[in-house]
């Protein structure tokens, strides 16, 4: 087994995959000091590092871990097991491509390696871009609660979109948000059930009536009444 790497400011990274992540990670590697190649697209010659980070859909990660002549290989997915590599860091953000280096400081990323060192590793790769790494028992559920926070948002987002959007609102995102913003602050500092307000909590279902008539799609506008009513009940 090859031991784990220091880190160190000529540790070598290849980036594999010229992605989202991938090209938002090789610019921080980058900013923090690290002799970073890459990030290298599909049918790009990969050379030999320290390191190789596999920045390439779930999928996509025992082909691209075969690939790559390093030292250690980790993957940067929340969902898949170490099967093809020896750690992984799941930054705990979302990345259009474009955001700066510093979008890695103060956010967590969860760490878990092969071995002790592996995982240590793991852990110094992520202080090092300003991360603060933890672990979980289980990463399909971690997995699940990262779509929950951030791709699942965004649906709800997009029907309160289309809401105001067919009640004449012009400009309905930057009217919106603000009503988002307070929300997330109060579930920040005291949950969902003490942060809830509106009809649900309220106990006016003749309003949610109304509400529901209004909706296009009842089948989202049904399931999230119904868990909105489970969570005013919920003890
Ligand atoms: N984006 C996020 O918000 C985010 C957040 C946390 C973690 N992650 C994780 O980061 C990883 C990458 O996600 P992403 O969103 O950056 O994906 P992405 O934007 O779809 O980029 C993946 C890249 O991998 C390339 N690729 C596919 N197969 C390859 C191979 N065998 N060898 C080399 N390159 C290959 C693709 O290029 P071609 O099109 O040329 O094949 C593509 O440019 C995933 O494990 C994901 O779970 C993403």
């Amino acid at each position: 087994m090859t031991p784990a790497p220091a880190l160190a400011p000529g540790t070598t990274f290849a980036i594999v995959g010229a992605g989202r992540l991938g090209t938002v990670l090789a610019g921080a590697l980058r900013a923090a000091g690290f002799d970073v190649r890459g990030p290298f697209r599909s049918a790009e010659a990969i050379p030999e590092t320290d390191i190789a980070i596999l920045a390439v859909p779930d999928a996509a990660i025992p082909d691209a871990a075969r690939n790559a002549h390093a030292k250690k290989r980790a993957h940067l997915s929340g969902a898949t097991a170490l099967d093809a590599v020896d750690f992984s860091i799941h930054p705990l953000q979302t990345f259009t491509g474009t955001e700066p280096p510093e979008v890695f400081h103060g956010i967590g990323a969860a760490v878990d390696g092969r071995t002790d060192d592996d995982r240590q590793l793991a852990k110094d790769l992520a202080r090092a871009l300003g991360m603060t790494p933890f672990t979980v028992t289980d990463r399909a559920t971690y997995h699940a609660a990262a779509s929950f926070a951030s791709n699942f948002v965004l649906t709800v987002l997009d029907a309160a979109e289309q809401f105001a959007t067919a009640a004449g609102v012009e400009n309905p995102r930057e009217i919106l948000a603000p009503l988002v913003r307070q929300s997330v602050e109060n579930w920040q500092r005291s949950g969902a059930r003490a942060s809830l307000t509106g009809p649900i909590a309220r106990g006016d279902e003749a309003t949610v009536a109304r509400q529901r008539e209004a909706a296009d799609d009842k089948v989202l506008f049904d399931a999230l009444a119904a868990a909105t009513r489970a969570l005013k009940d919920r003890a």
